[in-house]
């Protein structure tokens, strides 16, 4: 497995992708599978976030954003819905440490107020202790759904359009960008959703214009380095064009 990631640190390191994003599917699905409840894969799911984590921060990964939790899991059964807030509490708790050891910066982007208090507290105190260290950022994606973030950022330009502090006309893609929670994260490179479905979900819509797209049939509880690992050498093999022609690009390498 070593061997994987000295592929992927003898590679062209300017071409390392900096940005991962992952939807983390597959968790209810994975425990069914061997006749438990669905909490059961959550809570084995926390692992593979650790092997994530890991795996991009030993690949040399700037950012990693993991999908915990959208918007529409509000809907989900109230004691799914708390088996998970919980576990993100237990998880934040347990891992501080871990997290501080290797530099992990953290962050979330989301409907926060949304979430229950306890949970909010703890994540907000985990982003202040890690807001100094220098590797891995890993962003929480939490009650967070894109449309929502589209919206929150129409809201934004409007009330600065209404102050007269931003004239329309001079509206681009520069200011979308500075008003989505993203604002201070590059685009992702590289989009993984697990789990064997080929959705995006609402998830960084606006983001993923250009990211490479991964879909795995692995449930997320089976997710390793390894996984991660072989996906971001297969991504060295695609030639990413951001809409010129494969000659353009080639010259320009
Ligand atoms: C999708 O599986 C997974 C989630 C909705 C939650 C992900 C949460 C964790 C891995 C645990 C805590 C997170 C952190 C960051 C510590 P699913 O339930 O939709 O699976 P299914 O498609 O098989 O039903």
């Amino acid at each position: 497995m070593e061997k994987l990631l000295d592929q992927i640190r003898n590679f062209d390191q300017s071409r390392l992708p900096r940005h991962i994003a992952i939807i983390m599917d597959g968790n209810g699905r994975w425990a069914q599978q061997q006749g438990k409840p669905r909490v059961f894969g959550h809570q084995q799911g926390v692992n593979a976030v650790r092997n994530a984590i890991e795996g991009s921060g030993e690949a040399g990964v700037k950012y990693l954003t993991l999908f915990a939790f959208s918007t529409e899991n509000w809907n989900r059964p109230a004691e799914e819905v708390n088996a998970l807030t919980g576990l993100l509490v237990k998880a934040i708790h347990a891992e501080l440490e871990n997290l501080q050891k290797n530099q992990v910066r953290l962050k979330v982007i989301g409907n926060l107020k949304a979430l229950p208090n306890e949970c909010y507290h703890e994540l907000l105190k985990a982003i202040d202790q890690t807001k100094e260290n220098t590797g891995l950022t890993v962003i929480l994606a939490l009650s967070y759904s894109s449309r929502w973030e589209i919206t929150e950022m129409a809201k934004n330009i409007g009330e600065k359009v209404k102050k007269n502090t931003l004239n329309p006309q001079e509206i681009d893609d520069q200011t979308v960008i500075d008003n989505l929670t993203t604002f201070d994260i590059p685009d992702p490179d590289i989009l993984i959703r697990t789990g064997g479905e080929f959705r995006i979900s609402n998830f960084l819509l606006y983001q993923i214009a250009y990211s490479e797209l991964f879909f795995s049939s692995i449930m997320w509880p089976d997710f390793s380095k390894k996984t991660l690992w072989q996906i971001i050498l297969d991504y060295f093999s695609r030639q990413r064009r951001f809409g010129k022609t494969s000659e353009q690009v080639s010259c320009s390498e």
